[in-house]
Formats: C-alpha cells, structure tokens, sequence
C-alpha cells in the first residue's frame, strides 16, 4: 500500500513553479502545471544532476547542466543527452495538501 507524504500545501507551488522535498529518502520535485501536480525524481539520468532549478515550459522541464528536456507528466526523456526516463511518483490533493508517495 502507498504511503503518502504532505510536501507541501497547494497554495505553496504556483501554476508553472515547483518545489523539492525528500520523500522517504527519494529527492523528488514536485511541479504545478496548471492546476494538476506532478512528481518526478528530483535526478536527471544523464549525470545526476537536480533538476530543482531548471527551466520548466508547459509539460517539458530542462536539466541546467546539459540541457536534456523531461516531459514531467511522464517522465519520459525528450532530448538528448538523457535516454532514460525520471521515475514519476503519485501525487494526490487532500485538504488543500499535496501528498506524495514514492513506494
Ligand atoms: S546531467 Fe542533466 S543533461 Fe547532463
């Protein structure tokens, strides 16, 4: 059974903005796009750089170390230098909270 964890209230990430929290030792990046909430791991596969400060346009994230674009509803690698996908995580609203589970 997943386990959720409150990273933040939903006032806390305005549309277009995230915020990073450790979820069960997991770095993870929680992103507002619109009025859904998404979770990827806060690790780009490329080199492991955080993808806390990168650029974020609609769906698409980008590493800013090499560049590599991360579809975050998905995960899915977008552009070189990344192939990989970023492992996604649930993401639910409860009482005005977003809860995270990893498991
Ligand atoms: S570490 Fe992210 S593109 Fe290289």
């Amino acid at each position: 059974m997943s386990e959720f964890q409150r990273v933040a209230s939903v006032d806390d990430i305005a549309p277009g903005e995230r915020i990073a929290a450790i979820v069960d030792d997991v770095p993870v990046l929680v992103l507002r796009v619109g009025d859904n909430y998404y979770c990827i791991e806060d690790v780009c596969t490329h080199d492991g750089q955080p993808l806390t400060d990168g650029p974020l346009e609609g769906n698409e994230i980008t590493c800013p170390r090499h560049g590599a674009r991360f579809d975050v509803t998905s995960g899915a690698a977008l552009s070189m230098p990344a192939f990989e996908a970023v492992p996604t995580y649930e993401v639910k609203i409860e009482d005005g909270a977003v809860l995270v589970s990893v498991t």
